[in-house]
């Protein structure tokens, strides 16, 4: 959304963009699963009384938009990607096909996964740890919006306590909210690491991934 409140800003989608494309260039096979937040998030629309399953199904749809809107900017930039969506979309871009991905990847594309995993009542994090399951991914990047995992919202709270380090039983037994239990304990199974880091200050992932920055690392 960048400082909108709704909806694409382009400007912010074309910067995050170049920072995947400053970590594929040191040689970072990357892929990216994208929500849909700033469009419609699903949770919200049940609050209202919508049947969470239409909500979470017009919640996929905005990922779609969010996928499409990346691969323009990725490739603006030079870049080879490859939307692959969760839920069957054959005249906008490729149905999700495990193999298939891993090949794209294998060729140097980014790949960006969208519509979640296609169920509604999953979030878009349970996806993330679903596909870099699936990918055998060495690591799952959380980008958001704070530069890690604190004990309580830093943006209201200033005395917040930051974790750099933490076990999946941390996040769980102190019920911190980077990301949903269905998540965290499908991470915890496979022993999947997380690092998360902020998405707004500029080459931030990218000095994380080579032991610099400010992020926290679950695992
Ligand atoms: P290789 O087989 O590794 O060469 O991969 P490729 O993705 O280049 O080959 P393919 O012929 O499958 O795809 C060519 C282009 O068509 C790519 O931009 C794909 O993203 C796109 N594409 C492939 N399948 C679909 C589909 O079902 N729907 C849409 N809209 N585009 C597709």
């Amino acid at each position: 959304m960048g400082d909108q409140s709704y909806g694409i800003d382009v400007k912010t989608v074309s910067r995050i963009a170049e920072e995947i494309k400053g970590i594929h260039e040191k040689g970072i096979e990357v892929c990216m699963v994208v929500g849909g937040g700033n469009i419609f998030r699903g949770v919200i629309g049940a609050d209202y009384g919508m049947p969470r399953s239409a909500a979470d199904s017009i919640g996929m749809l905005a990922t779609i938009m969010n996928a499409l809107a990346f691969q323009s900017s990725l490739e603006q930039q030079g870049m080879k990607t490859r939307v692959m969506s969760a839920v069957a979309m054959p005249a906008i871009c490729e149905a999700y096909i495990r193999r298939k991905a891993m090949r794209h990847l294998e060729k140097g594309r980014v790949v960006i996964c969208a519509a979640g995993s296609g169920n509604p009542y999953f979030t878009t994090d349970t996806a993330a740890i679903l596909r870099a399951l699936e990918l055998e991914c060495e690591l799952l990047i959380k980008a958001t919006k704070v530069a890690g995992v604190y004990d309580s919202d830093p943006k209201t709270n200033p005395y917040a306590v930051f974790f750099s380090q933490l076990s999946y039983r941390d996040v769980i037994e102190k019920n911190l909210k980077v990301m949903d239990k269905t998540a965290i304990v499908m991470a915890q199974e496979n022993n999947m690491p997380i690092l998360v880091c902020s998405l707004e200050t500029e080459g931030n992932m990218e000095k994380v991934l080579f032991g610099e920055g400010v992020c926290s690392i679950i695992s």
